[in-house]
């Protein structure tokens, strides 16, 4: 992260020098924060393994998404990202994570999330499918996904709910400054989604992440009273992964005990960048071009 000079305001918001504020009393810039241990601060040393991981993951994202046209499956996409990210000497996240069976998460049309790869399921022309890819780099995590069309016949409830859901998360990522409370994130998330008409799955989250795949803090993509105490400190490295489905808020979960759909069986989509809070603002460690 860049360095504040000594005589440049400090980032923390209080109005007075860096040298006369948080440079000189690390715990009361913890206090301005509204630091929580659980938070998971990152040091220098995690900052630059996080980098390097999402750096990785996002560079796997690249090579996969070319590969996603009808005629694919799911099985086959498995299968090359398995493959690319071992050939690197890196792990895939999701591989036996609490016991899931494949390395990548595909979620077509009406499932929500964690939608495990197959044969069966062969890309058409007119799906929608999330790809959801995860690894782990010398111990830490990059996390990220993107929903793709499938061909070109693609419906506008398909349009308007991948749109919603694109454009949601930048919205979440244009909120991200040390200083802000979590819950205005959130906020500003759940309500452009609604302005359009759609709606936000209340079941899933992002979370904070590093040596962890998931850790502390939880990211909805709602208001809600359980994060009202976090703010966002530089350090803190997160997701943001909004899921927002065409219908009903409501999800299930398959016999599969992964496979999370619709309850109304109405389209639903989801995009996902790994974050860091820095000094300023944010930077999106899994970015692409
Ligand atoms: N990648 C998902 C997320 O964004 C989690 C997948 S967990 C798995 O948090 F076990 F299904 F891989
Ligand atoms: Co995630
Ligand atoms: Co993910």
């Amino acid at each position: 992260m860049a360095k504040t000079r000594p005589n440049e305001p400090c980032p923390c918001g209080s109005g007075k020098k860096y040298k006369k504020c948080c440079a000189k009393a690390p715990i009361l810039k913890n206090k301005h924060f509204g630091y929580r241990k659980k938070d998971n601060i990152k040091n220098e040393k995690d900052i630059i393994g996080m980098r390097t991981a999402c750096s990785f993951n996002a560079q796997l994202m690249r090579y996969i998404r070319p590969h996603i046209q009808a005629g694919i499956s799911t099985e086959e996409i498995n299968t090359l990202v398995h493959d690319y990210t071992l050939a690197h000497g890196h792990i895939p996240a999701p591989l036996n994570y609490h016991g899931f069976p494949k390395s990548v998460c595909t979620s077509l049309n009406h499932v929500v999330c964690h939608g495990i790869p197959c044969k069966e399921d062969i890309l058409k022309n007119g799906d929608i499918i999330n790809v959801d890819v995860t690894t782990i780099v010398d111990g830490y995590h990059g996390d990220q996904s993107e929903t793709f069309y499938v061909g070109t016949d693609i419906s506008d409830d398909a349009k308007l709910v991948t749109e919603t859901s694109r454009r949601s998360l930048e919205i979440g990522i244009e909120n991200v400054k040390p200083g802000r409370k979590l819950i205005d994130v959130c906020g500003a998330i759940e309500d452009f989604v609604l302005g359009e008409g759609c709606s936000v799955v209340r079941d899933f989250t992002g979370h904070g992440i590093g040596l962890k795949f998931h850790e502390e803090p939880q990211v909805p993509h709602y208001r809600t009273a359980s994060i009202r105490n976090v703010v966002l400190q530089p350090g803190m490295t997160f997701t943001i992964e909004p899921m927002v489905n065409i219908g009903d808020w409501r999800i299930k979960i398959l016999e599969d005990k992964w496979t999370a759909v619709t309850a109304d069986g109405s389209l639903s989509a989801q995009f996902e960048h790994t974050l860091l809070v820095t000094e300023d603002g944010v930077e999106v460690l899994t970015a692409t071009e």
